[in-house]
This record gives C-alpha cells, sequence and structure tokens, in this order.
C-alpha cells in the first residue's frame, strides 16, 4: 500500500509540483495552507489532491492554530507529513505528535542562516556556494537532524533572485529523491 502523505504549503508551491510529478509510491492525502491565496493550492487542486485552507489569522493563538492542524491531520494517519513551503513555525505539540515523521526542505546550507532572507545573508556574506537543506523537523526553528544538503557555486553575478532560480531548481530534484528514499524505508 503507498504511504499516505500529508502536505503543506504556504506560498507558489513548487515544491508541491515537484513532489507530485515525481511519481512517488504515495498518496497525498490532503495539501494544507495557511494562506488562502497560495498558488500551490490550485496545483494541488490540477493534480486532483485534496485541499484544505487553515488560515491562521482566524486563530488568536499558535497553540490554537495547531489543536485545529492536529484535529484535522491525526485522524487521517499520514505516514509522513511534509512541510514544502509552510511559512510558519510549529508548536511543540504538533512536531511531538508526528515526531520522526515531519520533513522540511530549508533554502541554506543549514546550520547555515535558519529562519528568513537566506540568500541575501548569503550574499552579504560573501559565501561561496548556497543551496538546500532537507531535515526532520524538530522544535528549533531549522535545526533538526539532516538528512540531505545539496549546493551550488556562487557567482560574482548573482542576485537574491538568480540565486532562488538556482537553489529552487536544485530542490526540486533534491527533495523528491529524498522522499523517495524515505518512501521505500516504509
Ligand atoms: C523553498 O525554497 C523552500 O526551501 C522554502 O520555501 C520555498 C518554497 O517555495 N522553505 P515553493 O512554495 O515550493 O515554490
Amino acid at each position: 500500500m503507498n504511504a499516505k502523505v500529508v502536505i503543506f504549503i504556504s506560498g507558489e508551491g513548487s515544491n508541491l509540483q515537484a513532489l507530485l510529478d515525481a511519481g512517488l509510491p504515495m498518496e497525498v492525502v490532503l495539501v494544507v495552507s495557511n494562506n488562502p491565496d497560495a498558488g500551490g493550492l490550485q496545483r494541488a487542486e490540477r493534480a486532483g489532491v485534496p485541499t484544505w485552507v487553515l488560515d491562521h489569522r482566524l486563530f488568536a493563538s499558535r497553540e490554537e492554530y495547531d489543536q485545529s492542524l492536529l484535529d484535522k491531520i491525526l485522524p487521517l494517519q499520514p505516514d509522513w507529513v511534509i512541510l514544502a513551503g509552510f511559512m510558519r513555525r510549529l508548536t511543540a505539540g504538533f512536531v511531538a505528535a508526528f515526531a520522526d515523521k515531519l520533513i522540511n526542505i530549508h533554502p541554506s546550507l543549514l546550520p547555515k542562516y535558519p529562519g528568513l532572507n537566506t540568500y541575501a545573508r548569503a550574499l552579504a556574506a560573501g559565501d561561496k556556494e548556497v543551496g538546500s537543506t532537507v531535515h526532520l523537523v524538530t522544535q528549533e526553528v531549522d535545526a533538526g537532524p539532516i538528512l540531505a544538503q545539496q549546493s551550488v557555486p556562487v557567482e560574482p553575478s548573482d542576485t537574491v533572485e538568480t540565486l532562488k532560480q538556482k537553489v529552487q531548481a536544485l530542490e526540486h530534484r533534491l527533495y523528491p529523491r529524498v522522499i523517495g528514499e524515505l518512501l521505500s524505508k516504509n
């Protein structure tokens, strides 16, 4: 039986698209977005995957928001919960509920540059390479055990925008490969 997967997005969903297109042995039982305008929602709909929007702006606290996430997702009994550009920190309770099943992709060579604006920070530091990291999610932001990492050189002409293009192109191969490896262990 194919593994059951829930994928979280907030935006464009290009990594979601790469995962949907990869022909992986998984059933995406739900795509969750905190952002009603996330472009990735249309990508999911085009692929015939169920979507669910839970707008964080309607909740008074992070705890209440994450409890609503749990109420929806726990009954689905996913084998993996994949964050693909989900731009919110998750509470300790949520992370604990999916311990060792919660995966994220972060656009830097962790432990460098957890958090936001990774390309600008790498440029400002004069880094010779940038890249992306797939890691298990733990309570500390962008700090869980690293599953895979891939880099690309920085050229003198690079800007935040060109670095983003290069790293995202790399992510669209890296994430499906790593998720495929995890699925093969199910
Ligand atoms: C990716 O670069 C990912 O590493 C980061 O957010 C970006 C999401 O892009 N966490 P998309 O929504 O998948 O196009």
